[in-house]
């Protein structure tokens, strides 16, 4: 099926929470989507959710789901709905796009690539902002040896704080959330697109503080009874041989750390907020008395303000794209192989072994110069 502007993907959202609106106004950017309708467990908030947005909402997630008329499924849920959901989009032979972590646990995750081959349908996953211009421009300098071979990498998500402004966090301090699978998807999706498939995991974390006081605007909790662990480092043994050392936490208010850099034999490659698309991309020889800002290889997707950069959408033109044949970059796999790795950070904190992963997810397809994922 080629998905054109006069013949769009036609989208169908599930969940209309917190990111609903990024993805609305997200995806109006891509000419071969188009917005549908949208349904939410709680029907009172998809017809609210709906009706600011200008959209249709269904009765119900299945009414959603017997429509015709549906080729995508979006799904953003809250993480321990995710597995459900997108077996439910499958099952109904929809294209699924299904926000991060691709399912709270691997065992959750695992069944469902196969379901998603038997039934003939596309399963793609977020994060897609290694699609942007950064992480191109990034992988870009990489590839021509900007930096030389690499020896090492290192990754710091640090918190978002998120209690002080979304609604109810609750479900990122429950299993199924934690800064690993909240954050740790952007940054090792990251290093994957740069440095390829990560072999082994070793890592140790913990609960920093038990209990987290919500002090959000319109908040609907006022605490929360921390059940995951919130800091987390880990040593990451890339299948290359590159070593990298990641360090995930929401015990982390405030810092002088990087996102991400790679050090190679010949320099230093540093990247920008990989939650977001754009930015600057530094590169520094060994020998070099200052930084160089890279040219982006393509336009960025628009200034650097956090509204911006935090549209979403291009991970669903990507899957929209690989229904027609083109390199499906934002993969169900790739979220998967990351998943494994940030599970395996927990594994090995409490067997107190390296983990073997078992999975491996090749580098994707760069995006070409136009910035189009087509
Ligand atoms: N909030 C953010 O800034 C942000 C950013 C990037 C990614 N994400 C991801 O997007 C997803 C959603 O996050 P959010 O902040 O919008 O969450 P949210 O809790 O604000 O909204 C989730 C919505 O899903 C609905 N829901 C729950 N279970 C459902 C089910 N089984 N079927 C149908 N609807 C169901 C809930 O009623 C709710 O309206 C998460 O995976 C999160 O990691 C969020």
């Amino acid at each position: 099926m080629t998905y054109t502007p006069e013949r769009p993907a036609r989208v169908g959202l599930i969940g209309t929470g917190n990111i609903f609106g990024r993805y609305v106004h997200g995806m109006a950017r891509f000419p071969r989507l188009k917005i549908v309708g949208c349904a939410d467990l709680d029907h009172a908030r998809a017809v609210k959710a709906a009706a600011e947005h200008g959209i249709a909402a269904y009765d119900s997630v299945e009414a959603l789901l017997a429509d015709p008329d549906i080729d995508i499924v979006v799904n953003i849920t809250p993480p321990v709905a995710h597995a459900a959901v997108t077996a439910q989009a499958i099952r109904a032979g929809k294209h699924v796009y299904v926000e991060k972590p691709v399912a709270a646990t691997v065992a959750e995750a695992e069944p469902l690539m196969a379901l998603a081959e038997k039934h003939g349908v596309r399963y793609g996953s977020a994060p897609d902002t290694f699609l942007g211009s950064a992480a191109q421009t990034a992988r870009r300098a990489l590839d021509e040896g900007a930096i030389g071979t690499p020896v090492g990498a290192t990754a710091f998500v640090t918190h978002s704080k998120a209690e002080t402004w979304h609604p109810d966090p609750t479900f990122l301090f429950v299993p199924g959330g934690g800064p690993g699978l909240d954050l740790g998807p952007y940054y090792l999706t990251h290093l994957v697109n740069l440095l390829g498939p990560i072999a082994t995991v070793s890592g140790l974390s913990r609960i920093g503080a038990p209990v987290r006081a919500v002090t959000s605007p319109g908040r609907t909790v006022e605490s929360i009874e921390v059940t995951t662990p919130t800091h987390a480092a880990a040593v990451l043994g890339f299948a290359s041989g590159v070593i990298g050392s990641l360090q995930m936490s929401f015990d982390v208010w405030n810092h002088h750390l990087p996102f991400i850099e790679v050090y190679g034999t010949e320099g230093t490659l540093s990247l920008p907020d990989p939650n977001g698309f754009d930015g600057d991309v530094r590169v520094r020889g060994n020998l070099d008395a200052e930084w160089t800002t890279l040219p982006p290889v393509f336009e960025p997707s628009g200034p650097l303000e956090m509204e911006v950069q935090m549209l979403r959408g291009s991970g669903v033109d990507d899957l929209a794209g690989a229904v027609d044949g083109a390199p499906h970059r934002a993969s169900a796999a790739l979220a998967f192989h990351v998943l494994e790795a940030l599970e395996a950070v927990e594994t090995s904190s409490t067997t107190r072994q390296v983990v073997e992963l078992t999975s491996t997810a090749a580098r994707p397809a760069p995006v070409n110069s136009e910035g189009a994922t087509a």
